[in-house]
């Protein structure tokens, strides 16, 4: 099938890549010449595991092109994604005015019948406007449907080749029938493809990311009354997860969510509530504990320091908001940075792969390390934050060397507790005893 892709962000390119992967032919649109030219070059503008190799393969091979024209883009396509940013406007609901403009181009540049598909995360309603807006000028036919993508960063290509499920919102046969045909080779293991109405379906992105947000909360929460209680909260965690109504995953308690999805779409489903004078409570806690947890280390630190932490050096192991991405947005070590240099300490920091964006974000204010050992040469006490593969097992001994102090604040859990106490280390960390 001809799909063309509008917006080469996470998503855009992930879909793109992906699309072209199963045989279709793709155009990735982009208004911005840098990036495109940069693509042309064979150059990837994301860092996602696992995506280069798709792209080399499906660039190379003549099926994923790219273009800053959106004329050229959807010329000949039966399908255009778009998927484009919706940022929080300044009251936290979604800003469509980068959806509308592409759709009101749309309008005025379509030469045939084709299905237009939001990807992008909109609230409920979005799918009519984008309609009207197309319509304006639209002398051809054309469906507007709404597809939700569920996949996460670093996990990407594996979520979209094998989604879970794909929820189509549409009530036209004929783009449903477009859309089963294009999503046929990634549903051959009979997952379903979901068909339901479009504000269904965008509802159901948001209910789907605020779950899973309230899952983690409500894990924190628990972790949090553990440490009163004298609970583990590593045994509740095993404890409740196997029972089938509830389920492993998302329940690992730490320093709270972050990252470009669940806070963003947590506020605007609370905006949304809001518009229908709905009081969502619920929601509103989950932003609440979520803020607090971010900098829950914050006290022990203090405390272990007897409250001073002036000409204290900290170390930070992991700035993104989770591993196996560059991503920093709303991660929990943006906070622990901003309130330990509050408090007057300095602040050294490694990641395997967010380091660049972290100086684009707060320049000279912290040291930056070559290595993990770098960093905690010299310092009072290590934090970590992100929990990358390679802190899981580091070399103990070197750790207790370099540091002034034996003492670590893991904000994921990465440690065996009597692990810790053999080797003599204070060890902090979530829902479990110190
Ligand atoms: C999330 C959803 O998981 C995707 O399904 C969705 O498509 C995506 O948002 C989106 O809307 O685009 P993502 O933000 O990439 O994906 O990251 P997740 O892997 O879901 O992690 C989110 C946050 O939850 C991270 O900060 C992570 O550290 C935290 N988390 C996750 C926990 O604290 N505990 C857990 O058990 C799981």
């Amino acid at each position: 099938m001809k799909v063309a892709v509008v917006g080469t962000g996470y998503v855009g390119l992930v879909s793109g890549t992906c699309f072209a992967e199963t045989g279709n032919t793709v155009i990735c649109v982009d208004n911005n010449p840098q990036k495109v030219e940069s693509l042309k070059k064979g150059k990837m503008t994301i860092y996602e595991p696992g995506l280069d190799v798709l792209f080399d393969r499906n660039t190379k091979e003549g099926r994923l092109t790219f273009t800053t024209s959106l004329e050229e883009g959807i010329k000949d396509a039966e399908v255009i994604f778009l998927a484009l940013p919706t940022p929080p406007g300044e009251d936290g609901s979604a800003d469509l005015k980068y959806i509308l403009g592409v759709a009101d181009d749309l309008g005025k540049t379509m030469k045939k019948y084709a299905v237009i598909v939001d990807k992008s995360t909109v609230p409920v309603g979005t799918s009519e406007k984008v309609r009207a807006a197309i319509a304006a000028n639209a002398t051809v036919e054309f469906d507007v449907v709404s597809n939700p993508e569920f996949l996460r960063e670093g996990v990407a290509v594996d979520d979209f080749m094998k989604p879970d499920r794909v929820v189509v919102g549409t009530e036209s046969e004929r783009a449903q029938e477009i859309m089963k045909r294009l999503y046929a080779p990634l549903v051959r293991q009979g997952n379903p493809v979901i068909f339901m109405d479009e504000r269904s379906a965008e509802m159901t992105k948001y209910a789907a990311n605020s779950f899973l947000a309230m899952k983690i909360t409500f894990m924190n929460e628990i972790a949090n009354l553990c440490e009163r209680a004298g609970a583990d909260v590593d045994n509740v965690r095993k404890g409740i997860g196997t029972d089938s109504r509830i389920g492993k995953r998302f329940l690992f308690p730490g320093i709270g969510y972050g990252g470009s999805c669940f806070p963003k779409d947590v506020q605007a489903l609370g905006k949304t509530a809001a518009e229908y004078n709905y009081d969502f409570k619920i929601l509103k806690s989950v932003m609440k504990v979520n803020d607090k947890q971010k900098t829950k280390m914050m006290p022990l630190v203090k405390d272990y320091f007897d409250g001073e932490l002036k000409g204290k050096t900290i170390a930070i192991w992991g700035l993104a908001f989770k591993p196996h991405t560059d991503d920093i947005r709303e991660a929990p070590a943006l906070y622990n940075i901003k309130s330990l240099r509050r408090a007057g300490a300095k602040v050294v920091v490694f990641d395997p792969e967010a380091m660049d964006n972290i100086k684009k974000e707060i320049g000279r204010k912290v040291k930056y390390a070559k290595s993990m050992y770098e960093a905690i040469e010299g310092a009072d006490a290590l934090m970590i934050m992100t929990e990358w593969p390679e802190f899981r097992s580091p070399d103990f001994e070197k750790i207790g060397a370099a540091l002034k102090n034996k003492v670590i604040f893991d904000g994921r859990n990465l440690y065996d507790l009597s692990n810790m106490e053999n080797k003599g280390f204070t060890y902090y960390s979530i829902g479990r005893k110190v």
